[in-house]
């Protein structure tokens, strides 16, 4: 098998700084004022996040790799055979390699990533670990279109693997939408494997967005940082901080990043006035129960077939497919020896 490793497929490709200015003008231009959560993800914001996974307080990381660890082997049955894995995000080094490592025969793997260096290094890392692998690497933003490449050797499923519970950034409207997408990429027999982050007592999930250590914190602020940085704005990092809340009836933490005093900040030729305590929203996460995931995969056109639980119980792995395809389902899984007994 070929390793198409270092070519990295520039599709659509990270905004150019002028749609970043445009991007943060608009939300700021909002009442009340909202930044997106992607905006995170430079290079220290992404640093920050390996660090909050290291957190005792952030549960979810630690609990998907105990789930895999019990049930990986069970999850690359139901797969079966010559799946290609195509994964949203550039590949966690221990989920995805435990996953891989189980998975028969897969046909490739590969990364959806819209930031070129942690593709580059996934692609690295995975043809290291598995040299008879074949990577396909797609820089592109997963929430577009994508135009996957041609897998190296027929495909009996495409795999579209979604962990971190990253499906919890969106709101329920925009992950519907994302599910849809996802389904019409996984193509018929294909399917989804999605990690989702469960409800549980309040406190648990509020303590996992407010370390003791203040990880959190600083990733949230971190936010600022870069558009200081890449858009030449002037945000004091000490006049604003970071308030994450689990809202119970919506079932979402909601992280804003407060105004400490009254301010004025320039962005771009824009000047934005904040008011003493005034909030402004970065992200949502997302908590489903069983019951809520499934109707919000239905509403996508998919049904949960599969649902795996790490020992606590605390977050799911769940394998999703055409809600439509019941007949081929069970003639597929019958072909596979998986029902019946
Ligand atoms: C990577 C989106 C799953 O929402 O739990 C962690 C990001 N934000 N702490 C999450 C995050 C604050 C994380 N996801």
């Amino acid at each position: 098998m070929s390793v198409q490793a270092y070519e990295v497929r520039d599709d659509d490709r990270r905004p150019p700084t002028a749609d970043l200015l445009e991007v943060v003008q608009r939300g700021l231009r909002l009442h009340p004022k909202r930044l997106p959560s992607w905006l995170f993800y430079d290079e220290r914001g992404s640093q920050l996040f390996e660090e909050i996974c290291e957190q005792p307080e952030y549960y979810l990381t630690r609990a998907e790799i105990d789930l895999l660890d019990v049930h990986a082997s069970d999850i690359a049955e139901v797969l079966g055979e010559d799946v290609r894995l195509i994964e949203y995000g550039s590949g966690n080094a221990i989920k995805t390699r435990m996953l891989l490592e189980q998975l028969r025969a897969p046909v490739c793997y590969t990364p959806v990533e819209i930031s070129p260096e942690p593709l580059r290094q996934s692609v690295q890392r995975f043809g290291e670990l598995f040299p008879g692998l074949a990577i396909q690497p797609l820089c592109a933003d997963f929430t577009k279109p994508l135009r996957l490449p041609v897998p190296p050797r027929a495909t009996r499923r495409n795999v579209l693997y979604f962990p971190g519970s990253t499906i919890g950034n969106f709101e329920a409207r925009e992950a519907i939408e994302l599910l849809r997408k996802m389904r019409a990429e996984a193509g018929e027999g294909g399917g989804l494997l999605i990690g989702v982050d469960l409800k549980k007592d309040p406190a648990t999930i509020e303590a996992a967005y407010n370390d003791k250590a203040g990880v959190t914190a600083a990733f949230t602020l971190n936010m600022l940082a870069r558009i200081n940085r890449e858009l030449g704005s002037n945000f004091d990092l000490d006049g604003f901080r970071h308030r994450a809340h689990y809202n119970p009836m919506a079932g979402r933490i909601e992280t804003h990043i407060v105004s400490l005093r009254k301010q004025q900040v320039k962005v771009g030729k824009m000047f934005v006035d904040f008011d003493v305590d005034e909030a402004m929203q970065v992200e949502y996460s997302c908590k489903y129960s069983q019951a809520d995931f499934a109707a919000l995969a239905a509403h996508a056109g998919l049904q949960v077939r599969h649902v795996w639980l790490d020992p606590q119980g605390l977050f799911s792995v769940q394998y999703l497919t055409r809600a439509d395809v019941a007949g081929h389902w069970s003639m597929r899984m019958a072909a596979n020896g998986m029902v019946g007994g």
